[in-house]
């Protein structure tokens, strides 16, 4: 019996050890491939265009454009997007130095080729450096943002807009 014991405790005392062992390269092996396949994720993605779901695409502002959701959207851009998209909205915040895709130029007319329903989503998502604002900041919130953004950049003449509703 004292015998058995003793050597159950043998291998309770090598098994597992051996186990953990095993283990570790496993998990290192793992960790490994994630990286790597994280990185081409990282390169994929800066390599292509941010595409946006056509029903997000679609989705309607549901907040009128007027003096106060501007005003509001000014205040969190200066809080939260300045530092990287800049102060006039250029993308050459001071943060943005090192980035690459370098913050979007929220004054380019090109900007008009985007639904305000892509905007938001974009905001609420994010992507690479391009932070989620979902959690950060309650909906309404970000369509004062994009409310906002709208201000910036100048409107192609002759082009017809493709938002709906959210424009006075
Ligand atoms: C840490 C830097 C950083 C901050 C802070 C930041 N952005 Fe960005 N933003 C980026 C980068 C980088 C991109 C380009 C991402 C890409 O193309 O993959 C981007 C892209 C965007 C786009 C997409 C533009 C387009 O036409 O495709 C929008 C819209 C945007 N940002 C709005 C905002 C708003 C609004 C805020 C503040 C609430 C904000 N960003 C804060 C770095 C930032």
């Amino acid at each position: 019996m004292a015998r058995v014991l003793e050597k159950t405790k043998k291998q309770n005392s090598t098994e597992p050890k051996e186990m953990l062992w095993k283990g570790r390269n496993v998990l290192s092996l793992l960790i490994l491939a994630v990286g790597i396949i994280v990185m081409f994720g990282v390169w994929a993605i800066a390599a292509e265009p941010w595409e946006v779901p056509a029903e997000e695409a679609r989705k309607q502002n549901p907040v009128p454009a007027d003096e106060k959701s501007i005003a509001r959207g000014k205040e969190l851009y200066l809080q939260a997007c300045a530092a990287c998209h800049g102060v006039t909205g250029k993308g050459n915040g001071p943060a943005s130095v090192a980035l690459d895709p370098k913050p979007a130029d929220h004054t380019s007319p090109k900007m008009w080729e985007e639904t305000d329903g892509s905007l938001f989503w974009k905001i609420s998502t994010g992507r690479g450096a391009m932070p989620t604002f979902e959690d950060t900041y309650p909906t309404e919130d970000r369509w004062h943002l994009v409310n906002y953004l709208r201000t910036l950049a100048p409107k192609k003449s002759g082009t017809n807009t493709p938002t709906k509703g959210g424009k006075p």
